[in-house]
């Protein structure tokens, strides 16, 4: 299959790239990790290129928010998509600039993916539950950071396209392993 991973060049990114350029082709895109900060001093964007050295398929270094970025997934034709690119920082308090980042790109990978008919597998997170006493179900949700409520966010907007779109959304819990470590 062609598979395209948004933030393939992140931690949990880069090891689904790794695994899956074994019998698939594979286009990363991904911003990369630059100088720009966020308002708590930590890096905007953890992509590192020490998570790719191994990488044999394609990356295009742009932003989800971007058209051009679209338009490359496009022509790419990939028959799933991976969306794993956002603000992963869950101590950012800047809500403008998280759901900008979060939200607002995931109708536009939603219609994207019907439109070339891929399925779309993407990085909801269980911080959706907040402080939920465990058993944590789906429906009781309590987000207690503009990161969480950006996950929420965009289950909801999954959930209204259940029946137009082929996609999945997968409530990560901390996830621990290689690769983290670029994310300081
Ligand atoms: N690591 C965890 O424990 C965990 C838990 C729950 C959910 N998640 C979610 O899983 C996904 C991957 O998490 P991760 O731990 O690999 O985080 P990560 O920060 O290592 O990976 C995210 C990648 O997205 C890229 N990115 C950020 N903004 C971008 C933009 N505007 N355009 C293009 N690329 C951009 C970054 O450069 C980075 O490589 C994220 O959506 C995250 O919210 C992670």
């Amino acid at each position: 299959m062609k598979i395209a991973i948004t933030g393939g060049a992140g931690f949990i990114g880069s090891g689904l790239a790794l695994e899956l350029q074994k019998d698939h082709e594979i286009l990363i895109i991904d911003k990369m990790s630059s100088n720009e900060l966020l308002d708590n001093g930590n890096l905007e964007c953890f992509g590192h290129f020490k998570n790719l050295l191994d990488f044999d398929g394609e990356l295009y270094v742009g932003d989800i928010r971007d058209e051009k970025t679209l338009q490359k997934i496009k022509n790419f034709k990939p028959d799933v998509i991976f969306h794993k690119a956002a603000i992963s920082d869950t101590t950012v308090y800047n809500q403008n600039k998280i759901l900008t980042t979060n939200l607002n790109t995931f109708k536009d990978f939603i219609e994207l993916s019907i439109d070339i008919n891929a399925k779309l597998i993407y990085a909801s997170s269980a911080s959706v539950y907040g402080n939920q006493p465990s058993p944590q179900k789906v429906g009781v949700e309590d987000p207690k950071n503009p990161y969480a409520f950006s996950k929420l966010m965009m289950d909801k907007i999954a959930r209204k396209y259940y029946d137009k779109a082929h996609l999945v959304g997968l409530r990560y819990f901390n996830v621990y392993g290689k690769g983290e470590f670029y994310k300081n």
